[in-house]
């Protein structure tokens, strides 16, 4: 029997990682695949020094941590290129391709990022090879002017963007100048804001796995996720699911989440490069069954695959389809077969009906346990003030009541 590790680096989530432990104890964690039987451990990482002449006794990583936190993130680079480490998310493109470059690369495959601005930091760096260079050569310039021809209301935010970090809506003239000033060192973009709109789709892509959500921003956590049965129209869902997919295989990321927003009968996705997407209990509720078993499924396949890192990206393919004279959507089309290609989407659907056959139905009896409600009442324990406890308890208890029913089959 082949043993493979397969590590969770995590911070300060439990709620996802305990359901991600249940779920590989209640399958016992043993897969066979083409008559190839493994033993797969689930076990969390620990930090510490290491050699960068020493192995890892890891097959594959699920990487939380590396986009705030240097050490793991070191020694996650070292591990892909010295170890043949699998890691969801890569974190050489995830470093490199920030928002912005995310914004770049998508634009030239002629997807509707709202018009977007790059602006020099209010503040710079407090020296004298800055104040001389910034004498000589930086232009003054007339940001109100930048925003008048963008039109308001604009959006202020951070470059490299997560998680609402510094985000501002601004209306006017005044509450531009006063987010600009209040960004001090920061490098931000100012972006056309798309209110009014008439829906915003979150996707979130685990390997080949897509899923749409509706989302409502303005809500509370709680409530963001909206239930619902259609997110929009099919065509306009597929081109959100392919969009996804897409950005996903082109910058090698396993494991994300793409907003756009869709308004006036046009897709705008607008926020891409989340590389550590928000898969919390609290947030996902009714799907975060379906999230979980996913990420189960798609490590599982890396492993029993053996499927090899994606440390590079390779564009060229994607812009000869940028260029060719083809419509948008034949584009798009074609760029989805490039993601098929690299995700190996066909195989990964006919290792979920054979090697994991049992995997929907495993999850459905997990989800019903006394296990699962335990994780539940902690995750609302831990997250809410103590007054909120029953009535967020009750609240999440009938959204997973309802998966479970819907889902009896
Ligand atoms: N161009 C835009 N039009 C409308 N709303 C926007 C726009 N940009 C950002 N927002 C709002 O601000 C939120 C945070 O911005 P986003 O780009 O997603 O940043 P982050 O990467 O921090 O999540 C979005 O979820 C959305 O509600
Ligand atoms: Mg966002």
């Amino acid at each position: 029997m082949n043993h493979k590790r397969l590590g969770l680096l995590l911070g300060d989530e439990e709620d996802w990682p305990r359901a991600f432990e249940g779920l590989a104890r209640w399958m016992g964690g043993k897969i066979v695949w083409q008559n190839k039987q493994s033993q797969v451990d689930v076990e969390r990482v620990r930090i510490h020094p290491f050699s960068l002449q020493h192995g890892t006794s890891y097959d594959l990583v699920i990487d939380r941590l590396a986009y705030w936190h240097f050490t793991p993130r070191e020694w996650l680079k070292k591990a892909a290129l010295m170890n043949d480490l699998y890691l969801l998310n890569n974190p050489f493109t995830f470093q490199s391709m920030e928002k912005h470059s995310a914004y770049c690369a998508m634009m030239r495959l002629g997807f509707n990022v709202p018009e977007t601005w790059f602006l020099p930091p209010k503040v710079g760096p407090d020296n004298k090879k800055y104040s001389t260079t910034a004498a000589r050569y930086h232009d003054l310039f007339d940001l109100p002017e930048i925003a008048r021809n963008i039109g308001y209301p604009i959006f202020m935010k951070p470059f490299d963007g997560g998680g609402w970090r510094g985000v501002t809506k601004v209306d006017n003239e005044a509450e531009l100048m006063a987010a600009y000033h209040e960004s001090d060192t920061e490098l931000m973009h100012i972006q056309k804001g798309l209110d009014n709109f008439d829906v915003f789709v979150r996707c979130l892509g685990i390997g080949p796995d897509v899923r749409s959500f509706k989302y409502d921003p303005a809500q509370p956590q709680h409530l963001r996720y909206v239930l619902t049965d259609k997110v929009v129209d099919d065509e306009t869902n597929e081109e959100a699911l392919l969009t996804t997919k897409v950005i996903n295989a082109f910058f090698r990321w396993d494991f994300n989440s793409c907003e756009a927003i869709y308004k006036d009968g046009r897709l705008w996705p607008m926020d891409f490069a989340n590389a550590c997407p928000d898969i919390a209990l609290t947030s996902l509720h009714y799907y975060f069954p379906w999230a979980i078993s996913s990420l189960y499924a798609w490590s599982q396949f890396c492993l029993a695959t053996e499927r090899p890192m994606h440390v590079t990206m390779d564009i060229k393919p994607y812009y000869d389809i940028a260029d060719s004279d083809r419509s948008f959507k034949e584009k798009l089309r074609e760029y989805a077969k490039l993601a098929d290609q690299h995700l190996d989407t066909e195989r990964y659907w006919e290792f979920r009906h054979t090697a994991l056959s049992n995997l929907d139905e495993v999850m459905w009896h997990f989800t019903r346990s006394e296990e699962f409600d335990q994780i539940i009442v902690s995750t609302v324990q831990e997250l809410f003030p103590a007054h909120e406890h029953e009535q967020f308890i009750a609240h999440y208890r009938g959204l997973i009541a309802k998966w479970v029913e819907d889902n009896n089959r």
